[in-house]
């Protein structure tokens, strides 16, 4: 006997349509309750929305991220890279990735991005009009993490960030055609800039994270680029856009932006967390199962194209109290913003350190800092998930600078 297709009822907004888009949470939050291991017939995919059943389909080795990344066909053309591979392969290009990203190199970059931060701050407060939180903070801090890691000179910024933007369309399981094969050439594009760059820094034998990575002699060249390759697209956007997201959380709880503002380095570490576990810039992740996976919310066939759904998992009433709620200082704290098991984002520690450094800053430096006022403006995009734009008023009418 065949089961019926479960639907969405008709009030809820399919979350990948794109009236979807500004609050997809209700859609999740009735798929986590009422089919949380769900076919979607629309899209092809099993959509997975539950916490515990989420963080199984991160770790299990039945569910292939090699198979999950190549079958959203616009991979096939770049190097291979540690999210398109599965154990044991992946830990043999995971292990040479922490030279790049790993503690270490985090430390070594640390007080360059925090002067980079103040720069940026500096600009921001010496410019006329409202700044956009996603181009002119978001975008520059994360054009700044990659200069320091990988060495970039000044007057190369507006060509690694213009590459790194029109890579970034392969974040993107559901882009058009059209846009998957532009992600595609820029790519290409961006990896011929990453080799040809790498030869340049070698030579002037830079002391860099991604010198000791490119020095390294447990991988091939191509292995290599293919590190360099997925850490721009898989993390510039998604960098970029988390300021813009967290902004959208914050700035209207005043209560928490006074907090941030006062905030040691602790508290801001877990308030980055918690912006991540609300507004999750990767808001899924994609698998397929190899055999037959039961879970707790149903049981994926074999060769089911799965979605971890990462964004309704973090608002998982069963292991978050209050999960619409922004709480900072929210400990323990195990979202899956930053996915999970032996794919866990290799640069999370770098990304905790980035966002505690920029967010207490930014609130400090202009507290009165408000968001516009009516609905965001959230793109098209599905992954990453991201606001078009977030003007923000630096220092409203009659609030003193
Ligand atoms: C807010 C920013 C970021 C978020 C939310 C994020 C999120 C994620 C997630 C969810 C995954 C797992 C994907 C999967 O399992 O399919 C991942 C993997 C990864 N991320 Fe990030 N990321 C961010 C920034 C970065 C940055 C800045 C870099 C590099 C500089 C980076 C490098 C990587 C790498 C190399 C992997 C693959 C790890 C592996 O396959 O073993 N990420 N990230």
């Amino acid at each position: 006997m065949t089961t019926a297709p479960v639907r969405l009822p008709e009030h809820l907004i399919h979350p990948f349509a794109p009236a979807g888009r500004p609050d997809p949470y209700p859609a999740y939050r009735w798929l986590r309750a009422n089919d949380p291991v769900h076919h979607d017939t629309a899209s092809g995919f099993w959509l997975v929305t539950g916490h515990a059943d989420c963080a199984t389909v991160l770790r299990d080795p039945r569910l292939s991220a090699a198979r999950g990344q190549r079958e959203r066909a616009r991979e096939d053309a770049l190097p291979p890279s540690m999210l398109t591979t599965d154990p044991p392969d992946h830990h043999r290009l995971r292990a040479p990735g922490a030279l790049l990203l790993g503690p270490a190199a985090v430390r070594s970059v640390a007080d360059g991005i925090a002067a980079d931060t103040d720069a940026l701050l500096d600009r921001l407060a010496a410019a006329p009009g409202r700044p956009d939180a996603v181009a002119d903070i978001g975008r520059p801090l994360a054009t700044a993490v990659f200069a320091r890691l990988f060495g970039l000179p000044d007057g190369e910024l507006t060509r690694f960030e213009t590459l790194a933007r029109a890579a970034s369309a392969n974040l993107d399981p559901m882009a058009p055609p059209a846009r998957a094969a532009l992600g595609r050439t820029a790519a290409t594009a961006l990896g011929r800039y990453l080799d040809a760059h790498t030869v340049r820094l070698t030579a002037q034998g830079a002391d860099v994270p991604l010198a000791a990575l490119a020095a390294d002699t447990r991988l091939t060249r191509p292995e290599m680029l293919g590190i360099l390759n997925l850490a721009v697209v898989g993390g510039w956007q998604p960098l970029a856009e988390f300021v813009g997201n967290a902004l959208h959380s914050l700035l209207p709880d005043r209560a928490a932006v006074r907090r941030l503002a006062a905030a040691d380095d602790d508290l801001a570490r877990l308030a980055v967390d918690e912006l991540l576990r609300l507004e999750a810039p990767i808001p899924f992740t994609a698998r397929v199962a190899t055999a037959p996976v039961p879970l707790t919310g149903g049981t994926l066939p074999a060769g089911a194209r799965v979605l971890a759904v990462i964004a309704a998992a973090n608002r998982d009433p069963d292991v978050f109290e209050d999960p619409d709620t922004l709480r900072l200082d929210r400990h323990p704290n195990p979202h899956l913003a930053f996915g999970g098991g032996p794919h866990f984002c290799l640069a999370a520690q770098l990304v905790r350190q980035a966002g505690a450094l920029l967010l207490p800053r930014l609130v400090r430096r202009f507290p009165a800092l408000r968001g516009p006022d009516g609905p965001a403006a959230w793109d098209l995009t599905l992954v990453p998930r991201r606001l078009r734009a977030y003007p923000v008023d630096l220092c409203p009418a009659g609030e003193a600078r």
